[in-house]
Order: C-alpha cells, then structure tokens, then sequence
C-alpha cells in the first residue's frame, strides 16, 4: 500500500502532467485556448474571492441576496433532513444561508479543485455547525461525477455563482444530465447570470482595481510556477468582451508581441495580437436556462430574480 506522502506525490505528478499536456493541446490548437478549471489554483482561487466583492462584479452579491431574501421558502421546498452536495463550494458563505435556514440537514458535501482552499472553508464551517456532517471532496465536479445514483435520503444539489456559464451550452446540458441522475429524487438549487445590458457585463469583467486582470494574468504565472514552463509575464494582456451573437463573455490572454514561450521543452510561438482563450461565461434568459434544465432531465419548478433582472436563482426538481 501507498504512504499517504506517496500518494500526494504521485497525485501532484499527475496533476503537473494533465496540467502540461492541457496547454500543449490547447497552445497547439487554432484558436489557442486554455481550460478555465486552470484558472483555480490557490492564488487564482483567492483573487476570485476578490473578484467577489468587487463594485462591478455583480453576480455574487446579487446571489447572496437572493438566497437571504427566499432563504425560508428554499428551506421548505427542500424539507427537512436532507443530503446538501455544493459543486465548486467557494467561500462558504452561501451555503451559511441555506444551513441556517434549512431543516437539520444530514449532511454537506462541499466538491471543489482548490484543495487547501477547500479544507480551510471546511474548517470554519465545522466550527459554526459542530453537529453537520460534511465530507469535503477534492476533485474536479466537471469530470464523472463519483457519487451513487441512488441514496437513501433526499439529496439536494447547490450550484451557486452561475458556473454552469463556464460550460458552452452542449457542455453544461451534459453536466446538467449527470446531477439529474446523481439528485434522482431530491432537487438542484443553482445560480445563473442574465443576458443584460452589454456595459454591465463588460464593466464587471474589467474592473477598475484590475482584479479579473490578475485573475486572468495567473495561468500564466501558475504554469511557470508549477511547470516546467516560461511565459514572459509581462508580455501579456487580459482582454475580456461580451459576444452578443453567442450570449457569452468571452476572457482571452492577447500577446502583446510575437514571442515563444516553452513548455517542457516544447517551443510555442505567439504571434503579435494572437489571443488564448481563457474563459467563456455565457449568460442566459430565463426561459432558455429553464429549456436547457428540462432538456436535461429536470424539472423547473421556481425562480427567483432581483428586481433589475441581472441574475436568477433557480429550483429545478430532479425527479
Ligand atoms: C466562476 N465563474 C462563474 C466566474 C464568471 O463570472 O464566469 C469566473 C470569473 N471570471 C472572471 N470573473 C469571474
């Protein structure tokens, strides 16, 4: 049997490898691209939560208030005693809302890639709910989903800060099949941003204090973090717009000259103005995310919207 050190060893080695071997395929692909799920390291994860508070950024406040607004009618619709499975669990305070308001949950299940950030939130959690049960799972909620598809209770999905956005449209209906599947019984309580005004969007995209910019700039300072890689970090640019014909924001990395980077030895080259794409995060009505639920096997039953309709919460029975 493996030590434990061996373990986090060989994980860390196959990470660095899906790692690499994702900006080789993705660097060497027209247009260039990188997964956003590389966006989340312990630095990226952090600047996230800064992005989180900023003025322009107003998904997660927008959301935050929607849940203390219908905290109790959510609580009701999910009864009492439930399983309650968080994909990409964040810092926590959403779920507080849902924990506080809900009916002796049996259990969280916090899902998220950011490791250490995870256990931290985990860890203040556990100290404000002593009696919950919460087994908090490192991994990546976009790949098979691990669970059963049976439970003998009633399990509810929270998928809040409109990261079903980072999914194109096929990819998200997808994901959405196999949470019908894993919550078969019980319901997905989820987040989703608006298509709005395009100022807004781009506005919280490219906020003044140049957070998102960070944010964004970090892959490249991850890969030569962690990597056997060098990006000339200043010879990139954030550059984020909203594409109105695809109802989406799309987040790209610009090279600012023509240039090589190196990636375990591979050579990629950039061509003055060439842009990575880093991110989409498409933005829906709401009777187009409702089609795209029922399309994957749920069942719309509630929406909640602030009063400008910037976001939506929706409740969605997994039947
Ligand atoms: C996590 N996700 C929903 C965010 C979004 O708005 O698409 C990530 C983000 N990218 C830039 N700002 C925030």
């Amino acid at each position: 049997m493996k030590s434990a050190a061996k373990r986090t060893a060989t994980m860390i080695d196959s990470a660095t490898e899906d790692f690499t071997d994702a900006l080789l395929e993705g660097l060497r692909t027209a247009p260039k691209s990188i997964p956003c799920k590389y966006l989340y390291d312990e630095a990226g994860a952090r600047l996230f939560d800064q992005i989180c508070m900023l003025p322009e950024y107003y998904p997660a406040r927008t959301e935050t208030s929607l849940l203390r607004a219908h905290a109790a009618e959510i609580a009701a619709l999910g009864g009492a005693g439930v399983e309650i499975m968080e994909f990409g669990a964040g810092c926590g305070e959403k779920i507080r809302i849902l924990l506080d308001a809900m009916d002796r949950p049996r259990a969280y299940i916090p899902v998220d890639i950011a490791e250490t950030w995870l256990r931290t939130a985990v860890k203040r959690l556990a100290r404000h709910y002593p009696e919950l049960r919460i087994y908090p799972t490192v991994g990546d909620f976009a790949s098979p989903l691990p669970w059963p598809t049976r439970s003998d209770h009633r399990r509810i999905g929270f998928f809040p800060g409109s990261t079903i956005g980072n999914f194109t449209p096929a990819g998200a209906r997808q994901f959405l099949v196999g949470l019908a599947g894993i919550l078969h019984g019980g319901a997905l309580l989820i987040g989703v941003d608006l298509v709005k005004d395009p100022a807004i969007l781009h506005a919280a995209y490219n906020d003044a204090a140049g957070i998102t910019a960070a944010f964004n700039c970090n892959l490249l300072a991850r890969a030569n973090r962690e990597l056997n890689a060098y990006f000339d970090l200043t010879g990139f640019s954030h550059y984020a717009f909203y594409n109105a014909r695809e109802h989406r924001i799309e987040m790209h990395l610009v090279s600012r000259k023509a240039q090589l980077a190196a990636i375990s030895g591979n050579a990629i080259t950039f061509a003055e103005g060439e842009t990575v794409i880093t991110e989409y995060s498409y933005k829906y009505t709401v009777g187009e995310f409702q089609a795209l639920a029922a399309s994957a096997g749920f069942s719309p039953r509630h929406v909640w919207c602030d009063p400008e309709r910037l976001f939506s919460v929706h409740w969605l029975g997994a039947p």
